[in-house]
């Protein structure tokens, strides 16, 4: 594995590293697959419980009831996200059941044991290749304190558009209980444009890449009555924003999948993400660009927020006519592109 391997290599080499784990839950009666993204480590006869939506279908936000007698878990770059994931999993296993997780040396892979101690036993590492490793660990018989969803939730306050709100999250979610600062200049963007023409709140909006909704809060405190519509590939995000936003049609979606080839929009707003773990990762702002002219209404418009480093405006020329910076700071720009 390659520091700068994409991250569809990452997910190759992990799958073809984790294979004598993958055998090894194979000949378990109920084996128990997490994080599974490429769907290339999961046999068979096993459930899987992907977080993220993916080819495989719409993610969720936990595991069923179990119980399972193996898990293989693909590890996950969030440490907080990664201990609620093995929590929801340790609660599920039969005493004595063997966990594998498989991931890479450069997205922590080695300290892994000090998480999986809190639940497992016998903790070693099985194999080492390619820069990956599989670490073994065996069920204790500790109790787990967090068993449900619910428990891991938080809360934290912050303000919007001068209100302070109460924002519902969960471990692994974006800005971690805080106001990103692209997102907060893209609001205030948002708010200076209300009002003129050239950006309207009277026409259905989405937000891509929702998180917790934050932009979408915004919008519906600008403009109550519009229907908004707000997608994020991780179904946590999508349950995190429904509860922080009222009337807000929220939906499970990698990319463009949960919108339908007939919706139009009059505005599409977006902080979207750019880099997913080690490696800079273009595919899903490249999606967004190459998609949403063909979802906006007439005179519609997408208004985006980027790391100023990106080079976004040479690549929303190749999809829109009319490219536009409405505003920057040292570390972000606004685009406008209709
Ligand atoms: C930079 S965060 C912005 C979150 C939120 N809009 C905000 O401003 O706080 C990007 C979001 O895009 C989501 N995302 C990542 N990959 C995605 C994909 N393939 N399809 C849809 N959403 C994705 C992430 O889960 C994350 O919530």
């Amino acid at each position: 594995m390659k520091p700068n391997s994409s991250p569809i290599e990452r997910e190759e080499i992990v799958a073809k590293v984790a294979v004598p784990a993958v055998e090894a839950i194979a000949g378990l009666s109920r084996p128990l697959v997490v994080n599974d993204s490429l769907g290339r480590m999961t046999p068979a006869n096993a459930a899987l419980w992907n977080r993220r939506a993916s080819k495989a279908g719409t993610g969720r936000i936990w595991p069923e009831d179990g119980p399972y007698d193996g898990v293989l878990i693909r590890l996950l770059h969030d440490k907080s996200a990664m201990t609620m994931a093995l929590s929801a999993v340790a609660s599920r296993m039969d005493k004595g059941a063997p966990i594998y997780v498989v991931g890479a040396n450069d997205e922590g892979i080695k300290s892994i044991g000090r998480v999986l101690a809190d639940h497992f036993e016998e903790i070693e590492t099985l194999d080492t290749r390619k820069r990956c490793r599989i670490v073994r660990g065996y069920r204790n018989a500790s109790v787990v304190e967090k068993p449900r969803f619910e428990d891991w939730a938080t809360s934290c306050e912050f303000g919007v558009l001068d209100r302070v709100c109460e924002w519902s999250s969960w471990p692994g979610l974006f800005a971690k209980g805080l106001l990103d600062p692209g997102s907060e200049l893209l609001i205030s963007t948002l708010r200076s444009q209300q009002g003129k023409k050239a950006i309207k709140f009277n026409k259905p909006v989405l937000d891509f890449g929702c998180g917790i909704g934050i932009l979408s809060a915004a919008i519906r405190t600008m403009a109550p009555e519009v229907s908004l519509t707000a997608i994020d590939v991780d179904a946590i995000a999508i349950c995190a924003a429904e509860r922080n936003v009222p009337d807000l049609d929220a939906r499970n979606s990698d990319a463009w999948s949960a919108i339908s080839g007939s919706e139009r929009f009059g505005l599409i707003v977006s902080n979207p993400p750019i880099h997913t773990g080690k490696s800079g990762d273009f595919r899903v702002l490249d999606a967004l660009l190459a998609g949403a002219k063909n979802r906006l209404l007439f005179k519609g418009a997408l208004v985006l927020v980027v790391q100023r480093q990106i080079p976004v405006q040479k690549k929303l020329e190749e999809h829109f006519k009319f490219v536009e910076m409405l505003a920057q700071t040292t570390r972000f720009r606004v685009w406008k592109a209709s």
